[in-house]
């Protein structure tokens, strides 16, 4: 029997997802994580490729990733890492795999949690399942420093639910007039629901630094002038070519082609989000973001979790 166990525990200990978790939890020790959304008012602007880029770049930084796949929709980061999920976490609800089964290695030893669950979905949850899978992902915030999110396009309940989840957001836009006019509406929206976010603006297929300048330009002065709204200029990423060749091999062009135009930029922006200022207390609590994320009704059953 311990034999058979063996390599059950040497994946647990590779992964890091071991013993140590349990027992820092024990402890009531808490690991600060960076929660960060992905996101855009119009679809197709990059996001899911800045997921993954950010993340492999974050790796290269030694920062412990996790991606949250939070797009309900076709779920394109597995395709554009060339990854087949097999479970997700509707098999750990329906008791039939824990968290460690669910989760995929991505390249450079980022975890990627495909969640194919809605706002919708859990707000049915049971208080029994509720407290399943807040067991099962508070195991994972001593392994992680980073948490990205990469959600779907446009306003829905959905795409605004993970947003307010998330301590920062960025918000993924390209230079055409839709992308721009949509990106602030998406501000707007967000902004009157859920005051004192951040948006970190990055502007993709730019030709050159002066042209995502100058997208911020247009959207400072739109957030500025309506919304009383200052936002952040995150950078930008060069329309690469390399880019769509790495998605028609189904890698990270981070990974595949490293010192191209778009990679660069890739990386340059990993270091600008690890010089973020981590949130203390509660918010950079991501058992806390597990807690919002499951709903209000798990305080109810807060006394029966040992944290
Ligand atoms: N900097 C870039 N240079 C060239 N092509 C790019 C660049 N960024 C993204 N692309 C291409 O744009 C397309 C859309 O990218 P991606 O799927 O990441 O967008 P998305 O915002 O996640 O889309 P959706 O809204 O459908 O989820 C992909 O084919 C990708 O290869
Ligand atoms: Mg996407």
């Amino acid at each position: 029997m311990a034999e058979a166990r063996a390599p059950e525990k040497l994946v647990r200990e590779k992964r890091g997802y071991s013993d140590r978790n349990e027992k820092a939890l024990k402890k009531k020790t808490f690991h600060p994580v960076q929660v960060i959304a992905v996101t855009s008012g119009k679809g197709g602007v990059g996001k899911t490729n800045v997921v993954a880029n950010l993340a492999y770049s974050l790796r290269l930084l030694k920062q412990r990733v996790l991606i949250l796949d939070a797009d309900m929709g076709l779920a394109n980061l597995d395709v554009l890492l060339g990854l087949i999920p097999k479970y997700t976490i509707q098999h750990i609800l329906l008791g039939e795999r824990t968290l460690e089964q669910i989760m995929i290695d991505g390249p450079e030893g980022m975890k990627i949690l495909p969640a194919s669950l809605g706002i919708q979905e859990l707000t049915e949850l049971t208080a029994q399942q509720r407290m399943a899978l807040l067991s099962q992902l508070e195991l994972l915030n001593e392994c992680t420093d980073v948490l990205l999110i990469d959600t779907a396009s446009g306003i829905s309940s959905n795409v605004m639910f993970f947003n307010t989840m998330a301590n920062e957001i960025i918000i993924s836009v390209s230079p055409e007039p839709t992308s721009i006019t949509a990106a602030y509406a998406m501000i707007k929206v967000l902004a009157a629901r859920y005051a004192g976010k951040c948006f970190h603006l990055l502007v993709n297929f730019v030709r050159g630094e002066e042209e995502g300048l100058e997208v911020y330009r247009q959207l400072s002065m739109l957030t500025e002038g309506s919304l009383n709204l200052s936002i952040h200029y995150l950078g930008s990423i060069p329309t690469d070519a390399h880019v769509q060749k790495a998605v028609k091999q189904q890698r990270v062009v981070t990974e595949l082609y490293p010192s191209c135009p778009a990679s660069r930029s890739f990386l340059s922006l990993a270091k600008k989000i690890i010089h973020l200022p981590v949130p203390s207390m509660p918010r950079g609590n991501l058992n806390l973001f597990w807690r919002s994320l499951l709903g209000k009704s798990i305080d109810h059953q807060e006394d029966t979790i040992s944290l």
